[in-house]
């Protein structure tokens, strides 16, 4: 008889080969026997799955945790326990936080912060500007590191780098992958009269219109373009973006978000005012078939929350005071497998769950507390999140510890640890 720490029995599992109805031993954290295990393997813990479906981890890329500087928004304990109530194993945070994650000290502050707290795995973006231009081919390869993001214009927080020379050199400085939020700084000053004289927040998506996306997408791809760098563009919001982007799938990859995907202008500021507002903005419906659109045609590689959240007391200050920003880490994957029962999206480009159940505020572990999908019934569940072979939510309870550990990048020096020899079983399935 062989042993696991973890044996996940019966449950329908998505795998490279399709759905298959099989078990799965974990043993230190790694899946090792794929197949029927029942007689042949023990564990310390078995989970019965039988009912439901079995998700590989769920990495949001995209995640604002606040952490240091904001914590009354949120920080790394709340927000990775939201994250694995929803689903989700491992998360990338943003480095506009006070301060700004521009240099090693502050990197390794935020890993310091994270252990013993994180109930899921991280890793941690460094920001890209004027003044770390020069180190970032050192600094994105610090271990925990997720890589470089810049914005090219302002949302929340100090982080801009908007101007050529200053983006040239940021992609000339490091190989690996960059982050990109995508709003041209210069036309977004120009037009934010619009919104200060009117203080109407049904103007969101005109102040940072279509062409402040779409400009700054051009820009930063041309100028990628000229150094060989590779992209990836966060979350796009417009059909216009969607199709110049998918010229250039060879260098740059583009991650959406459910609200984008979800929510649409303007039937979402009248029904949740500012809890709705986000940079780059949602926009109207047209824009949000043209992401499914992207979805489905594979011009879309990363659904990624953009977790932001502020306080309502925040989000209450009048347009344009109000903050942008929405919790989302928690509420991913439900309302993604939502959309899957809704035949928005296939079962193998995303998974299926029958499970229902109404997102509440209450159930948000956010420090903000909010969701905007407050009150939305929902098909499609996580019901147990396994954290490299350790349980960390178990029939919707939090259990065990924060265990979380920083993400290794196959493209850093650092890499992966050596993997064991797969098994027999293993190796029947995945050749
Ligand atoms: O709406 C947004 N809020 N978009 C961003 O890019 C930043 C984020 C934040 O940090 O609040």
């Amino acid at each position: 008889m062989k042993h696991a720490d973890l044996l996940i029995l019966g449950g329908t599992v998505i795998t490279p080969n399709g759905t298959e109805q099989i078990d799965i031993a974990s043993r230190n954290g790694n899946i090792v026997a794929l197949g029927a295990l029942q007689g042949e393997w023990s564990a310390d813990t078995s989970l019965y799955a039988r009912g439901l479906h079995v998700l590989p981890g769920i990495i949001d890329s995209q995640v604002h945790f606040r952490e240091p500087g904001l914590t009354h928004k949120e920080d790394l304990e709340a927000g990775t326990r939201g994250a694995v109530l929803g689903g989700v194993t491992a998360v990338f945070d943003m480095p506009n936080t006070h301060p700004l994650t521009l240099w090693e000290a502050d990197l390794q502050a935020k890993l310091d912060a994270a252990q013993h707290r994180a109930w899921c795995d991280y890793a941690f973006y460094i920001g890209g500007s004027a003044v770390n231009a020069e180190q970032l081919q050192n600094l994105e390869n610090l271990p925990g590191c997720a890589g470089v993001k810049v914005f090219m214009g302002s949302s929340f927080g100090d982080l801009l780098a908007d101007e050529d020379a200053v983006l040239r050199k940021i992609l000339q400085h490091g190989r690996r992958r960059m982050a990109i939020h995508a709003e041209d700084e210069a036309r977004l000053r120009e037009r934010k009269a619009i919104v200060e004289a009117s203080g109407n927040l049904l103007q969101h998506h005109e102040w940072r219109d279509v062409e402040s996306a779409l400009k700054a997408t051009r820009r930063i791809v041309a100028l990628a373009e000229e150094s060989g760098r590779r992209l990836h563009i966060l979350h796009v919001s417009t059909a216009e973006e969607m199709q110049f982007l998918a010229e250039f799938k060879h260098r740059i990859s583009v991650e959406v978000t459910p609200h984008h995907l979800t929510l649409a202008a303007p039937d979402c500021y009248r029904h949740l005012g500012s809890l709705a507002q986000m940079n780059p903005p949602v926009r109207a419906q047209h824009h949000q078939d043209a992401l499914w659109q992207a979805v489905r045609e594979g011009v879309v590689d990363v659904i990624g929350s953009d977790h932001a959240p502020h306080t309502r007391e925040e989000k209450a200050q009048p347009y344009p005071r109000s903050p942008s920003g929405m919790t989302g880490v928690q509420t991913l994957l439900p309302i993604m497998l939502d959309h899957v029962n809704a035949g928005r999206l296939s079962l193998q480009r995303l998974v299926d769950l029958a499970a229902q159940r109404t997102i509440s505020n209450d159930w948000i572990a956010s420090r903000s507390g909010w969701t905007p999908y407050d009150g939305k019934s929902i098909t499609g569940w996580p019901i147990h999140t396994v954290v490299r072979g350790q349980i960390v939510v178990r029939d919707e309870q939090l259990t065990g510890i924060a265990g979380g550990q920083a993400i290794r990048f196959l493209e850093t020096p650092e890499g992966i640890p050596a993997r064991p020899a797969r098994s027999h079983s293993q190796r029947k399935i995945m050749p």
